[in-house]
């Protein structure tokens, strides 16, 4: 007798009618017609079963800060830099834990139970790592929340910020992260690459920076990155986050770049919704969209994950934790409108960043944790073009979260009394 069974699922890689048994909080069987029996079983319908949303690239600390203490007038990065900055002092630890637990209650609800997070490092009260530390033990029982120790204002430029991100890492922050554009020279910067990269291999973590946010097309830190990586044997443990620059350099030099980017086993995560935002703002027109080469990367074999980066921050005002709505954008500003490529962009919200994040147990297979959502739709396509409800969002095989199906209904004479906008 098992725990549950989920019955007639359809999978994103085109199984349908497909039975998942579920014992112990682990996916036991994924076959059609399981012979088995539960205590509980629940009819999916049809209704295309994956394993739950990831975000690689987010900023706890900042979320859900909207309006304080002031809005970002003109929406731009830097003045989101400055706000973030008149704000710091402001912050206190209750408010931060609470602002982060409601952002993870939202997650939960869009299905989205692994994120990693960004946190600033250059506060030398550490008020926000201790926050999100708290924040990181609270949601553990339904969220998986990876901290990435974050020099804000530059390793090198900002005082103290090195002793800063060791303690951080000390308290327990997972991963090494950088701003290299940020700081004062591009040797600086290469420099604190270095530096950064050191750090994780004495200590076994894994990387993840903020690297070459910006259109400067000569702004090529992704390149010293990947030379580190190679030399100290990270391959496999290293992301560039945003890596806009490359928007804008030159085709030659692109072609050199990505095969030594794949060689060094570095990832890439985009940031669709603020890339096609904060990026161009000093075109006139035609205006760049600022995004990374995401298919070309793809195709030379590198691993490119969406991250969402901010909802309802001094940088962007929008956003709900709906990773669907992240893999929508980075469709659209990729043109990734091939039938294989809007399936990759489903994946990059899904198993790409869950290999970087290194999760363990991920997927839909005997083994893996029991952790699911259901959505209304009937393929990975279709969840994006519906930004799909998630019917039930499980964890460790006991339902966390529920929605009601989308529907409308019509008062037209002579048509269907509902719609659901699927397109079967
Ligand atoms: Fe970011």
């Amino acid at each position: 007798m098992l725990d549950t069974i989920l019955r007639n699922c359809t999978l994103a890689d085109g199984r349908t009618s497909i039975d998942i048994g579920i014992e112990n909080g682990r996916i036991v069987a994924v076959e059609p017609a399981l012979a088995a029996n539960a205590a509980e079983t629940i009819d999916a319908a049809g209704q295309l079963l994956a394993p739950p949303f990831v975000d690689a690239h987010f900023h706890m600390d900042a979320t859900r800060s909207y309006g304080l203490p002031r809005v970002n007038r003109s929406g731009t990065l830097l003045e989101g830099i400055a706000l973030w900055s008149e704000l710091k002092p402001l912050l206190t630890q209750e408010a931060l834990v609470e602002r982060a637990l409601a952002y993870c209650d939202w997650a939960v609800a869009k299905g989205l139970l692994a994120i990693r997070s960004h946190v600033d490092v250059c506060d030398p009260r550490l008020l926000a790592v201790e926050a999100l530390l708290e924040v990181r033990k609270r949601v553990a029982p339904y969220l998986d929340l990876q901290l990435v120790a974050f020099p804000q204002d530059g390793l090198l430029r900002s005082a103290g910020a090195l002793d800063n991100l060791k303690r951080a890492l000390d308290m327990g922050v997972d991963v090494v992260g950088g701003i290299p554009h940020f700081e004062r020279t591009m040797a600086e910067g290469a420099e604190s690459v270095r530096i950064l990269c050191e750090i994780a291999a004495q200590r076994g973590l894994m990387v993840d920076m903020h690297c070459d946010e910006s259109d400067d097309p000569l702004s090529r830190h992704i390149e010293t990155l990947a030379l580190h990586s190679q030399r100290l044997g990270l391959q496999g443990r290293v992301a560039g986050s945003h890596l806009t620059s490359m928007h804008s350099m030159d085709n030659y030099y692109v072609s050199k770049l990505l095969p030594l980017i794949e060689e060094a086993g570095v990832a890439a995560i985009a940031n669709p919704l603020i890339n096609i935002t904060l990026q161009g703002r000093h075109d006139t027109y035609p205006r760049r969209r600022g995004m990374t080469r995401v298919p070309e990367m793809l195709a030379a074999g590198i691993p490119v994950a969406f991250g969402h980066d901010c909802v309802m921050d001094p940088w962007y005002s929008l956003g709900s934790g709906d990773m669907l709505e992240v893999a929508h954008m980075g469709l659209h500003v990729a043109q990734m409108t091939a039938h294989d490529a809007m399936r990759q962009c489903f994946a990059a919200v899904t198993e790409t960043p869950a290999r970087i994040l290194g999760l363990e147990g991920y997927g839909i297979a005997p083994g893996c944790k029991a952790d699911l959502v259901l959505l209304q739709a009937g393929d990975p396509v279709e969840a994006i073009r519906l930004r799909a409800t998630r019917l039930l969002v499980m964890r460790r095989g006991k339902v966390i979260a529920r929605s009601a199906p989308a529907a409308a209904a019509l008062e037209l004479p002579g048509r269907p009394a509902t719609v659901d906008w699927r397109g079967d």
